[in-house]
């Protein structure tokens, strides 16, 4: 594996590649990998010939009171599973290089519509940040395909928006979120909650599968929404979001939506935690 930190070194290789016809998928991450993070990459190895993976914990992305100086850097763990799952380049870019001029100066990707709802709304900017670091490393890297994973549902939005709109010539995939045996979807952040809250983490998977459960009975949405979020305040949670919405727009769906999505942000103690579950084949 080629662990490169310059624009130049990724071109060159990936234009040698580009020269043999070689196919090129790409799994931007802030690191701290994990098995969900892994499952990108192992997807990413059957979907193209070679796989680039990014590690870079974007500044831009982190709101003033956020966890950007806490966020898990794992840098030598990271770098072993992926040797170890055949990555063919890990590239570790600098902030001197993606904001040369500090993030503020930088020309930014503006999402509107989807960036502002669910987690935009509490997290002014965060959608404008990931927007402007994906776009940055999908035109360094200049890869056929990108894989990005459901668990954050809205993100992939927010890419998938970008790239039709700014017509960037890359696939986008979207893999199903990877959990914990108790159904707590996996995340760099679990590692935040303590012994008694990993325990209470996972009542928001099954309170959000009983939820779907209720709305397959028939139930009104709102009044299923208004249940969950009472359900998760009694287990401890302060509930941020819980609502049925249409997953394109993510504005609250309604039965005529035919393929819903529950999303859901609650925090537990000082930890955010999210995840998502879609109404057909609940995943
Ligand atoms: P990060 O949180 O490191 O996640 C990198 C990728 O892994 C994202 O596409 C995310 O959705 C996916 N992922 C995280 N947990 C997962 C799980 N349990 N199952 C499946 N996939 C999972 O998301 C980011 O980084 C950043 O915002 C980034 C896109 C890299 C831009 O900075």
């Amino acid at each position: 594996m080629l662990c490169l930190d310059e624009v130049s070194s990724v071109r060159k290789q990936v234009k040698g590649w580009k020269s043999q016809n070689l196919t090129i998928a790409f799994v931007p991450t802030m690191g701290n990998l994990h098995a969900g993070h892994m499952a990108l990459v192992e997807t990413a190895k059957n979907l193209a010939d070679k796989v680039v993976v990014s590690i870079y914990v974007n500044p831009l992305q982190f709101g003033e009171n956020e966890d950007f100086d806490a966020y898990p850097r794992t840098l030598e763990r990271d770098k072993a599973a992926l040797e170890n799952a055949g990555v063919d380049i890990l590239f570790l870019p600098t902030s001197v290089m993606i904001y040369p001029d500090s993030p503020s100066q930088s020309i930014q990707v503006q999402v509107p519509g989807i960036s502002s709802v669910l987690c935009g709304e509490s997290r002014p900017g965060h959608f404008t940040g990931v927007a402007t670091v994906v776009c940055k490393l999908f035109n360094i890297v200049q890869a056929d395909v990108a894989v990005f994973g459901e668990k954050d549902f809205q993100q992939v939005a927010v890419i998938r928006k970008m790239v039709k709109d700014l017509f960037i010539p890359i696939q986008i995939r979207a893999l199903p979120t990877v959990r914990e045996n108790d159904g707590l979807a996996m995340s760099s952040r679990n590692q935040y909650l303590s012994n008694e809250q990993r325990g209470i983490a996972s009542t928001l998977y099954q309170t959000m599968t009983n939820m779907i459960d209720k709305v397959n009975n028939g139930c009104d949405y709102r009044e299923v929404e208004a249940e969950g979020r009472e359900s998760l305040k009694k287990h401890g949670f302060r509930p941020e979001y819980v609502q049925l919405s249409n997953r394109d727009t993510l504005l609250p769906a309604t039965t005529l939506d035919k393929n819903a999505v529950l999303l859901v942000a609650a925090w537990l103690g000082k930890t955010r935690l999210i995840d998502n579950l879609s109404l057909k084949n609940g995943n």
